[in-house]
């Protein structure tokens, strides 16, 4: 129960590897708040059956106004925010295919999703986590594709090394504060998102296997004791880093 007293805000936990981090940050004694434009209620449903408090607030991570009201939502059940992470992304449902095919409007949404989005929501809640006085926790979610360079989805991988930059700077400016910012960069794994869209393609997984130091397929529990360090005291002092959970493909 090494998170008992603290409250956690995850965007995308409505399903995938955000309700996997819910569930782990519940069972470790946090109480939650599920962010998503989608199923965030039916979530927090779940999580409750876990014995911690969880509130759903429904938000489109893109939208100022809409992450403005989001976070105040969840502070009025709450009334404190320790935990943030950013994990909602234009990720499964994306095109994948030769740089030019993207479009400025894919190119747009994805930017605007995933790194104005966990801009957004940092933005929003550093400043309660400040006032709190009790230092915080900031977890991005990038992805092994921009540590590795993958082609096929030139936006969604920009959009990723934007986040670890990000990570990196914004841990600078926020260590007076003692809140700490790191991100977790995943291998392909097999989370809601990406068994819906057909992910779990035999071929597409052997190659990624075959990447791996550890040659089996990633599942949302391989991810989730990561996010519960970097939730904890035990990454007091551990800032700015990047940590790829992908059974050592890539290496950093
Ligand atoms: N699964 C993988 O292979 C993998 C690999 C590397 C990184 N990641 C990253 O992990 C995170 C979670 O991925 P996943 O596989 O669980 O995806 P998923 O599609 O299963 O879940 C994504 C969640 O985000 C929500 N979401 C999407 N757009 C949103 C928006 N604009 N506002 C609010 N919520 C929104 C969705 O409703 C959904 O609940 C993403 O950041 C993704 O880029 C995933």
């Amino acid at each position: 129960m090494r998170l008992k007293g603290k409250t956690a805000l995850i965007t995308g936990a409505g399903q995938g590897l955000g309700f996997a981090f819910a569930n782990r940050l519940a069972d470790d004694g946090a109480d939650i708040i599920v962010a998503d434009i989608a199923k965030a209620d039916a979530a927090a449903e779940q999580i409750r059956k876990r014995g911690v408090r969880a509130v759903g607030v429904s938000v489109d991570v893109s939208k100022q106004d809409e992450v403005a009201r989001a976070v105040a939502e969840g502070l009025k059940e709450m009334g404190r925010i320790d935990i943030l992470i950013n994990n909602a992304a234009f990720f499964a449902t994306m095109t994948h295919g030769p740089f030019e095919n993207i479009g400025v409007e894919e190119w747009t949404r994805m930017m605007n999703v995933n790194v104005l989005g966990t801009y957004l929501f940092c933005r929003a809640v550093v400043p309660q986590m400040r006032k709190q006085g009790t230092g915080g926790r900031i977890i991005n979610m990038a992805s092994g594709t921009a540590l590795k360079g993958v082609p096929g989805s030139l936006h969604y991988v920009t959009s990723k090394g934007a986040i670890i930059a990000f990570t990196r700077s914004l841990a600078r400016e926020l260590g007076k504060d003692n809140i700490t910012v790191n991100a977790i960069a995943p291998g392909l794994t097999l989370s809601d998102g990406v068994i819906q869209r057909g992910g779990q393609n035999e071929e597409r997984l052997g190659v990624q296997r075959r990447t791996r130091a550890i040659q089996r397929d990633e599942k949302p529990e391989d991810l989730i004791g990561a996010a519960s360090f970097l939730a904890s005291d035990d990454a007091a002092f551990m800032t700015g880093q990047t940590l790829a959970v992908d059974g050592g493909s890539a290496m950093i």
